[in-house]
C-alpha cells in the first residue's frame, strides 16, 4: 500500500464521506476507521464500501490511548484524518463535559500518539506524515451583518461545542509549534447531504415534515448560516490533505448564506411538491421555539485562500444540492427509521461482534 490513514468519526455524518471518498479514489491506500459508534455514528452508512479490501473498521474510543497506539504499531500510519468529535451545539447545552472529554481529550490524545510514534521533534519534523485535523467555523464566533471569517480571525467561541473545538485547534497548532509535528487544520461551515443524524437541522426539518410533525424554529429564524454540500467538504478534504501546506489553516465554505427561517420555508415547499401536498401545506409546521442559549447570529466563511492556492470549489448550487438531499431521505426510510429508533445501535453493536 502506498499509504496508510487512520480517519476517526468514519462512520458519522462527514466521515463516511470521507472514507467513502478516500477508498474509492485511492485503492493503493489502506484506510482504517476508527469510530466508538455513539448516537451519531452507523456502519450503515459505509455498507457500500465495507467490504473494499483497502478498508478496515476499528470500534474504539479515541480517547483509549492503548488502542490508538496499537493501531499505530500495526498499521505505521503515514496520517491521520481527524473527525470524531461530539458535534451538536444544544447537546453541549446540556452535557458540556462529553465535549471536553472527546473533543480535547480525545484530540490530544491522538496527538500525542502520532507525535511519539512519529518521532517529531523541532529538529526533525517527520517528512511524509501528516496530522489532519476537520473543525468548524463556529471556532470564530458570531459576525455582524458584514464580514466573513478568515483563516486570521481571532476565536470567539461561544457555546460549549465551539469551545471545545477551538481548545483542540490551538492543542493541534501547540504540537506543531511546540513538537514539530506535522498538522493541518481545516475549519469549514456547516454541511448537509445524505447520511446526516437528523437532530440537526435541514435533517430534522425534512423528517418532521414528512411526519406531519412540528419543525421547531429557534427565536424569531432569525439566525444566519453559511450552507455546504458534504461532499463537496469531503473533496477539500482531500485537497488539502493531498496538496496543503503543513502548519496551515484552511477556511472552507459554501459562500452560500441562508437565514434559518428562508431556509426552512424553502424545504416546506420543496416537500410539499415531492410529497404532493398543496402548496403551502408543510409551512403550517414550522412552530417558533424558545431560542438557543448564547445563540450565534451569523456564519460566513471566507474561502478564497483555499479557491485560489487549492482551486478547490463548491461544486453544486444550493438549490440543487438540498433537492438531492430531500430525494436522499425520502428514499431512504428505513436508514430515518432505524438512526431514529434506540434498537439500532445494538443492531450494529450485534453485527459487529459477530464479524
Ligand atoms: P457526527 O456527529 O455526525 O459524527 C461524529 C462521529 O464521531 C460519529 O461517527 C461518532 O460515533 C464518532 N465519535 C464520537 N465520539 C467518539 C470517540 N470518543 N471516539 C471515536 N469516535 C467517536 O459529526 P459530523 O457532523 O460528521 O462532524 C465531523 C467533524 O466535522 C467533527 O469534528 C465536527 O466538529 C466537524 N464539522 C462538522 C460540521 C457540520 O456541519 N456537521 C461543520 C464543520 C466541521
Ligand atoms: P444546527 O443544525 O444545530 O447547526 P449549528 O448550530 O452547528 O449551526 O443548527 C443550524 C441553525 O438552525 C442554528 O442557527 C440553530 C437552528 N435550529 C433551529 O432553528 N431549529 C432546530 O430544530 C435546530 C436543530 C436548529
Amino acid at each position: 500500500m502506498k499509504k496508510t490513514i487512520l480517519i476517526t468519526g468514519g462512520a458519522g455524518f462527514i466521515g463516511s464521506h470521507v472514507v467513502r471518498l478516500f477508498v474509492n479514489k485511492y485503492s493503493d491506500y489502506k484506510i482504517v476507521n476508527l469510530d466508538k459508534l455513539t448516537y451519531a455514528g452507523n456502519l450503515a452508512n459505509l455498507k457500500d464500501i465495507e467490504k473494499k479490501s483497502n478498508y478496515e473498521f476499528v470500534k474504539g474510543d479515541i480517547c483509549d490511548a492503548d488502542l490508538i497506539q496499537q493501531l499505530f504499531y500495526k498499521h505505521n500510519f503515514d496520517g491521520v484524518v481527524h473527525l470524531a468529535a461530539e458535534s451538536h451545539v444544544d447537546r453541549s447545552i446540556s452535557n458540556p463535559m462529553e465535549f471536553v472529554r472527546t473533543n480535547v481529550i480525545g484530540t490530544v490524545t491522538l496527538l500525542n500518539v502520532a507525535k511519539h510514534f512519529w518521532k517529531a521533534s523541532l529538529d526533525t519534523i517527520p517528512k511524509g506524515k501528516l496530522f489532519y485535523y476537520v473543525s468548524t467555523d463556529e471556532v470564530y464566533g458570531s459576525l455582524g451583518k458584514k464580514g466573513k471569517f478568515k483563516e486570521t480571525t481571532s476565536y470567539d467561541p461561544h457555546s460549549p461545542y465551539s469551545s471545545s473545538k477551538a481548545s483542540s485547534d490551538h492543542f493541534v497548532r501547540a504540537y506543531h509549534d511546540t513538537f514539530g509535528l506535522p498538522v493541518i487544520i481545516s475549519n469549514c461551515s456547516n454541511n448537509y447531504g445524505s447520511f446526516h443524524f437528523p437532530e440537526k437541522l435541514i435533517p430534522l426539518a425534512i423528517n418532521n415534515i414528512k411526519n406531519n410533525k412540528p419543525v421547531p424554529v429557534y427565536g424569531k429564524g432569525a439566525n444566519i448560516r453559511d450552507w455546504l454540500f458534504v461532499e463537496d467538504h469531503a473533496r477539500a478534504i482531500d485537497v488539502i490533505y493531498h496538496k496543503g501546506k503543513v502548519g496551515d489553516t484552511y477556511n472552507i465554505g459554501g459562500n452560500n448564506e441562508w437565514k434559518n427561517i428562508d431556509l426552512i420555508k424553502l424545504l416546506c415547499s420543496m416537500m410539499d411538491k415531492k410529497l404532493g401536498r398543496k402548496k403551502g401545506e408543510s409551512a403550517k409546521l414550522i412552530t417558533y421555539v424558545k431560542d438557543r442559549a448564547g445563540h450565534d447570529m451569523r456564519y460566513a466563511i471566507d474561502s478564497s485562500k483555499l479557491q485560489k492556492t487549492l482551486k478547490w470549489r463548491p461544486s453544486l448550487k444550493f438549490e440543487e444540492g438540498l433537492e438531492r438531499t430531500v430525494d436522499w431521505y425520502l428514499s431512504n426510510n428505513e436508514w430515518l427509521q432505524n438512526v431514529t429508533s434506540g434498537d439500532y445501535q445494538k443492531y450494529y453493536d450485534m453485527q459487529y461482534i459477530k464479524r
